[in-house]
C-alpha cells in the first residue's frame, strides 16, 4: 500500500512537490496526461508543419492549458488559436502572442473586450463574417483610438458562421481593408465536416468541396489586387490536406490529446485506425462496486462526462454506459472477455469529446509511466471564466 500523506496532496501539489505522487494515490475520476505520448504528437504536427512550410496556430480550446499553448510555440507554433474572447485574454495575458479568436464580437461586453485586448496586445487576431460588426468594431476603435487586426470569415460548409464566399467575401474584406482603425489580414475557412470524416480520400473530397468558396475569394481577391497574408483553417482530420487548398496555416486543436471520435478516421495510407497521433488523454476512475454479472460501477459518471463511445484503454472488450451523476457503468459479455475488472480497480478511458471532457476538469496529471511529474491547470473553463 502507497503511504502517500493525505493531508499534504494539495499543499504538495501547490509547491509543485510531487514526489510519491503515482497514479495509484490521485483521487478519481482525474484526467491524466500521458507526456511521452503528448510530447511525440506535438513533434509530429511541428515537423510536419514545417517540413511542408504551412503554419501552425493550434486551438486552444481543446486543452485550455498554458502550459501546453507555451510547448507547441515553443515547437514553432506562430501563436493560438481560441474559441471566446475569454480564452483569448487568458492566453494574452499568459504572453502568448498572435491569438487568433474565431468568433467575432457582438454584445458590448465582447466588443469592449475585444478593443481593450487588441489595444494591449497589437499582435492579437478576431474574425468578423457582417459588414454590421466591422462598423461596430470600428466605431468601438475609433471611440478607444485602437487598432485591430481582422480577418473575414467564410462559410465552408457548416451553417454557424461565415460570410458565402466570392463576391460577398471581397466586398466585407476591402470594406475592413479601406477601415482607418482596422487592418486586413485575411480569411479563415474552416471545414467542420471534413475534419471527422471516415477515410483519407473522403476528407479530401470533402474538404475540396467546402473549400471552394475561399478558392473563388483568393481568386478575386488576387484579380482585385487585394493582399491576402493569412488563409487559416483546417483540422487534426485534415492537417496533411489543408495546404493544397490554398491554407497558409493551420488551427488543429485534437492532435495534442486525440479522442475516439477521432480514432477510427483513417490514416492517408490506410483505413484503420487513425494513428498519426496518439490517445494521450485519459480519465482515470476507480472500479467501486462490483455485485453483478457482465458489469462494474466506477466512479466515472455523467458530471465527470462519461459517454457509451468512450473506450477503456487496453480493454476493447469492455464498454462504458451511463448510470448516474457520480457513477458509470462497465460493461462486458461474460465469458467472452481475456479479463475483467475487478473491485478497486484503476483504469483508464479515453473521452469521446475532448472539447466537453476538458472542461469539466480543473487539471491535468502529467504522468511519465506511473508516476505524477507535474501538474497543469485547466484554464477559463464554464461559467465566468469560459466567457
Ligand atoms: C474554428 C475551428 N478551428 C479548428 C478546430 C480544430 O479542430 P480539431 O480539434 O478537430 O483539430 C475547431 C474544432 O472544433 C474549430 O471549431
Amino acid at each position: 500500500m502507497n503511504e502517500y500523506p493525505w493531508q499534504e496532496f494539495e499543499s504538495r501539489i501547490a509547491r509543485r512537490d510531487f514526489r510519491g505522487i503515482t497514479k495509484d494515490v490521485l483521487p478519481t475520476p482525474a484526467m491524466l496526461v500521458d507526456l511521452d505520448i503528448l510530447e511525440r504528437n506535438l513533434q509530429t504536427m511541428a515537423d510536419y508543419t514545417k517540413s511542408v512550410g504551412i503554419g501552425l496556430r493550434p486551438h486552444a480550446k481543446v486543452h485550455k492549458s498554458v502550459d501546453i499553448a507555451r510547448r507547441q510555440v515553443a515547437l514553432g507554433a506562430i501563436g493560438i488559436t481560441t474559441a471566446t474572447i475569454a480564452e483569448s485574454e487568458l492566453m494574452s495575458n499568459a504572453g502568448i502572442e498572435n491569438v487568433l479568436w474565431t468568433k467575432q464580437p457582438v454584445s458590448r461586453n465582447n466588443i469592449a473586450r475585444t478593443i481593450a485586448l487588441a489595444k494591449r496586445d497589437a499582435t492579437f487576431l478576431f474574425t468578423v463574417d457582417d459588414p454590421q460588426v466591422v462598423d461596430w468594431v470600428e466605431q468601438a476603435a475609433e471611440a478607444a483610438d485602437a487598432h485591430c487586426r481582422v480577418i473575414v470569415a467564410l462559410y465552408a460548409g457548416i451553417a454557424r458562421q461565415g460570410i458565402e464566399g466570392g463576391a460577398a467575401a471581397l466586398e466585407l474584406a476591402w470594406r475592413v481593408a479601406s477601415s482607418k482603425r482596422l487592418r486586413f489580414e485575411g480569411f479563415m475557412a474552416y471545414s467542420a465536416t471534413a475534419s471527422h470524416t471516415k477515410g483519407w480520400q473522403e476528407r479530401k473530397r470533402i474538404s475540396a468541396d467546402d473549400l471552394t468558396g475561399l478558392q473563388e475569394t483568393l481568386h478575386l481577391s488576387k484579380r482585385a489586387g487585394l493582399e491576402v497574408k493569412i488563409v487559416t483553417g483546417g483540422s487534426t482530420g485534415t492537417y496533411n490536406i489543408d495546404k493544397d487548398y490554398g491554407l497558409t496555416e493551420l488551427q488543429c486543436g485534437s492532435y495534442v490529446f486525440m479522442d475516439t471520435s477521432y480514432f477510427p478516421l483513417g490514416t492517408r495510407e490506410s483505413d484503420g485506425i487513425y494513428s498519426d497521433f496518439g490517445g494521450s488523454l485519459t480519465v482515470l476512475t476507480t472500479v467501486d462496486s462490483k455485485r453483478h454479472p457482465g458489469r462494474a460501477a466506477i466512479d466515472y459518471g455523467n458530471k465527470a462526462m462519461a459517454r457509451p463511445t468512450d473506450q477503456v484503454k487496453g480493454m476493447p472488450w469492455v464498454s462504458v454506459g451511463n448510470q448516474g451523476a457520480e457513477y458509470g457503468a462497465l460493461l462486458w459479455k461474460e465469458g467472452d472477455v481475456t479479463r475483467e475488472p475487478q473491485l478497486g480497480d484503476r483504469l483508464e478511458i479515453y473521452c469521446s469529446n475532448l472539447d466537453m471532457s476538458t472542461n469539466c476538469y480543473d487539471r491535468y496529471y502529467v504522468a511519465r509511466g506511473g508516476e505524477i511529474v507535474d501538474v497543469w491547470p485547466i484554464m477559463g473553463r464554464a461559467g465566468a471564466a469560459q466567457r
